[in-house]
């Protein structure tokens, strides 16, 4: 039988309803990983916790204050998602009632924020604090990532890494706390967004030391629930432009485009990597292929592979089959429990040191777009 961990979900909403769901599949993973199991929920909201109380039989408590999920000595351990502004009151409460923490982007509304986390993760050295980020996850980004470590791609001409959405091209969608920037923080589409377009650059050692922003405003308001029109004051699309250094100390560009207003975009992520040994192009929409150029001489030609089903912890599922979203949060969950457990991941989830550099690279595009200059960026 599997050691439980249990856990308290703080934030009721899309992303908390993931996690219960990929806890309730754990079976799915051909592993001995210890199995998360829902034990408490926490919502301002009493309706938000209703799915949960009527699929989880093992929640004890479902309460509206977090204190009084914290306070819950059988939590070992906390999944915490939900607004922005939020997020710093509660992760460093988290960390002192002695919880590991799954924390939710951008971890921290803002760098003052971020800092302040950081603080308290370093008094807590015997907790796994990470944040969530589960698109490296798919199998093959994952290839593309083997070959990056590997240096197949030889010199890096440029990386390009993006997170594209379109349901805001409805300019009528309802307003939400993530168009507003009280709850969703100064960043905008960018703190949404962020994380997801560093992880893999990051990993990769592909640290930007400087930035220039081009932030986009389009949509001033939007109507509320009631019908009324309300501010909409968050950036809608970012394009930043980073110097990285590789390893050899030489200079290229790396685009890291985050946009709710991309048409034709649907929850699209994607990594391309130039180099001049060869180049190759993860996108999820199209999720279970890798592309990649083949030399032929002076010419290079693309290529298409199907990875299929062959994610870092192995599962059921035969190869055959197609990789999703809901395998990578899946995924991203194993390789938290995996270091949780003190076992290595072999792609661990985004650290609060990334965090962190996250964090410094954002503002820094905040004074870049401001002062329409290049912002360096000191770690
Ligand atoms: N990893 C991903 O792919 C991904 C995707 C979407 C959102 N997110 C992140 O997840 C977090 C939550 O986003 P979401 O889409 O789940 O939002 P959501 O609005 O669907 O859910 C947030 C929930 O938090 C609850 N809440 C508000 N104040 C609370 C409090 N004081 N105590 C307890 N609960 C409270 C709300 O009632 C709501 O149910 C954000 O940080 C967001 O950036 C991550």
């Amino acid at each position: 039988m599997r050691r439980k961990i249990k856990f308290g979900i703080i934030g009721c909403g899309l992303m908390g309803r993931e996690f219960a769901s990929a806890a309730a599949r754990w079976c799915h993973l051909k592993t001995d990983l210890p199995a998360p199991e829902i034990a408490g929920v926490c919502d301002v909201s009493p309706d938000a916790m209703g799915w949960f109380t009527d699929n989880f039989p093992g929640i004890r408590s479902a309460v509206t204050d977090y204190r009084e999920l914290l306070a819950a000595s059988d939590i070992e351990a906390v999944y915490c998602a939900v607004p922005h502004n939020l997020q710093e009151e509660i992760f460093i409460n988290a960390i002192k009632a002695g919880k590991h923490l799954l924390g939710e982007k951008p971890f921290g509304i803002d760098k003052a924020a971020n800092d302040r986390i950081f603080d308290e993760i370093g008094r807590h050295p015997e907790l796994v604090v990470r944040c969530s980020s589960e698109f490296p996850y798919y199998p093959a980004c994952q290839a593309l990532f083997k070959w990056i470590s590997e240096g197949r791609f030889g010199r890096i001409l440029e990386v390009r890494s993006g997170f594209l959405h379109s349901s805001d091209m409805d300019v009528n969608k309802a307003i939400n706390w993530k168009r507003q920037a009280k709850y969703n923080g100064e960043y905008g589409c960018m703190g949404d967004l962020g994380v997801h377009t560093q992880h893999v650059p990051f990993r990769a050692g592909w640290i930007p030391v400087n930035v220039f922003a081009k932030l986009s405003k389009y949509v001033a308001e939007r109507p509320d629930k009631c019908g009324n029109m309300a501010d909409c004051d968050t950036y809608d699309n970012a394009v930043l432009v980073c110097d990285v250094k590789d390893k050899d100390g030489a200079v290229f560009p790396m685009y890291l485009e985050m946009k709710r207003m991309s048409p034709g975009s649907t929850n699209e992520w994607y990594l391309s990597v130039y180099g001049l040994e060869m180049s190759a192009r993860f996108n999820t929409a199209d999720p279970n292929a890798l592309c990649y150029t083949d030399s032929w001489g002076k010419e290079q030609a693309w290529a298409r592979v199907t990875i299929g089903y062959k994610p870092v912890f192995p599962s059921i599922t035969g190869e055959i089959f197609e990789f999703g979203f809901t395998d990578a949060i899946l995924q991203m969950w194993a390789a938290f429990i995996s270091e949780l457990d003190g076992r290595h991941a072999e792609f661990g989830c985004f650290t609060p040191e990334e965090t962190r550099w996250s964090h410094l690279l954002l503002t820094a595009a905040l004074e870049s777009h401001k002062e329409n200059k290049i912002a360096d960026i000191k770690y």
